[in-house]
């Protein structure tokens, strides 16, 4: 049988990247979404410093974007086609290929914490509805009212342009309602992390896609579509229309090509690959097993932020893929 090599193959620096939605960012948040992102890339990086872990990093990194409303996911979450918050978080552990993930969770402030204890607590990897909702409030966490006034403005002005456009609600699928309605707005956010023993995590939440089917879950419960982390290869997290990362496995598929390539080869090629098989609509971050890491989309923009000992970055785009 394969045994994996564990985490002391290789001197590791650690590093934090996290992103805050692919998409097409109106200017006007632009400066919101840049600090958001860095403050929560900020606060994982605190964590790595102090000798902490990976996956408390992401864990943290993500609880502060969903308590930031200029982000689709916890507090600022898009609604589904019949006004309502349908959450979805997962995050997974690189040294032990142990993941936790939770859907259609409509009240709890931060989805990712439900996931953790998913993961942490259960031996299912994904759970949904009232029964994740049970789980986190047993475990003590917060509820919260996510549904925010400019997101019901927003789901009354999408309800609008669908019946204008007729179009019963939205599909992952064509193109053009695609153009029309997602990629104006943006989507997902997400984090991965490398610590001072060499250990990977990722994790994601959000809101899903606005006007969504009520009971729909996207990929950001799902480990390999949403997430990866694998500490021999590397970590990715996927943003965008969760229909087309879950048709081709996408964060999975970038872990299993950084096995012999870096993080910025395995990005590119995924999301080439992405565009040409199922259409625009996605992004992506990844990080290699030795700290390297890489955004790519195929969208306008996707906001991130990543630090490192030496770097901090954050901005309005990666390396925009045809
Ligand atoms: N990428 C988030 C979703 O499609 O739900």
């Amino acid at each position: 049988m394969h045994q994996r090599s564990g985490a002391n193959v290789r001197p590791s620096k650690i590093v934090i990247i996290v992103h805050g939605g692919a998409g097409d960012w109106p200017s006007k948040l632009h400066k919101q979404g840049l600090s958001g992102v860095g403050v929560a890339a900020d606060r994982g990086f605190r964590i790595v410093s102090k000798e902490g872990s990976a996956l408390d990093a992401v864990e943290a990194a993500i609880v502060m974007m969903e308590n930031n409303p200029v982000f689709n996911a916890g507090r600022g979450s898009t609604l589904n086609l019949v006004g309502e918050i349908e959450t979805d978080a997962a995050i997974m552990d690189g040294k032990t290929l142990k993941g936790g993930g939770v859907a259609l969770l409509r009240d709890i402030r931060n989805p990712i914490k439900a996931a953790r204890i998913v993961m942490d607590k259960t031996d299912h990897v994904l759970l949904a509805g009232e029964a994740a909702r049970k789980l986190a409030l047993a475990n003590g966490l917060a509820k919260s009212n996510l549904r925010l006034s400019k997101r019901v403005h927003a789901w009354k002005e999408g309800l609008r342009k669908l019946k204008k456009n007729g179009v019963l609600y939205l599909s992952g699928t064509s193109p053009e309602v695609l153009q029309r309605f997602l990629l104006k707005s943006s989507d997902t956010v997400g984090a991965l992390a490398l610590d001072n023993d060499g250990n990977l995590a990722a994790a994601c939440s959000t809101g899903g896609v606005s006007l969504k089917l009520p009971g729909r879950i996207g990929d950001s419960a799902i480990l390999g579509a949403g997430l990866y982390a694998d500490n021999e290869s590397g970590a990715a997290t996927a943003t965008g229309i969760g229909e087309q990362t879950m048709r081709l496995v996408i964060s999975k598929a970038a872990c299993d090509l950084m096995r012999h390539a870096d993080a910025v080869s395995a990005t590119t090629r995924i999301i080439r690959y992405s565009t040409m098989a199922v259409g625009v609509g996605t992004g992506l971050i990844a990080l290699d097993r030795f700290g390297r890491h890489s955004v790519a989309h195929n969208t306008r923009n996707l906001c991130w932020a990543a630090r490192t000992v030496d770097v901090s970055t954050a901005k309005m785009f990666g390396t925009r893929v045809s």
